[in-house]
């Protein structure tokens, strides 16, 4: 299976940014633990981050492609972006959301999700860890589709 795992804006800032939400390890922390996590999983990895709303757009787009698995933190997006729940509608892959905070114990506006509706599950507040926690319910997916 090839796992596209997408990260959305200040995600680049991990490690630095509100470390006591978030953490002290780094979005290339986050990558090994996919890789590795992928490699348990007999899966491809496909890892990429952007600030930009559009960039991640167009590498969604192309997930239609060379993805079976979308596995992301939309982060500020998942709260404003329809581009994004289109795009991901438009790839039709399956998508698994997660977030390294419990977004549903901060902000009111941090409550809404334009992601969740169409995924097959969200991982909230377990860390970075969520990340392999999603890639291996998306690959039980699956191989529960093929079984
Ligand atoms: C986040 C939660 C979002 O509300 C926030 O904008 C982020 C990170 C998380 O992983 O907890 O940038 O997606």
């Amino acid at each position: 299976w090839r796992i596209l795992v997408l990260n959305g804006p200040n995600l680049n800032m991990l490690g630095k940014r509100e470390a006591s939400l978030y953490g002290h390890e780094t979005l290339a922390d986050v990558e090994v633990l996919c890789a590795a996590k992928a490699a348990q999983l007999g899966a491809q990895l496909a890892f990429y981050q952007s600030n930009y709303e559009g960039a991640l757009v167009e590498r969604i787009q192309q997930a239609r492609e060379d993805a079976d698995l979308i596995v992301i933190n939309p982060a500020a997006y998942t709260h404003t972006s329809v581009a994004i729940r289109d795009a991901l509608l438009a790839a039709e892959k399956p998508v698994v959301e997660i977030h390294i905070s419990n977004i549903h114990k901060r902000e009111p506006f941090r409550h809404h999700s334009y992601v969740s509706d169409i995924a097959l599950g969200q991982v909230v507040g377990l860390g970075i860890r969520g990340y392999a926690y999603a890639m291996e319910a998306g690959i039980t997916h699956l191989e529960s589709q093929v079984a």
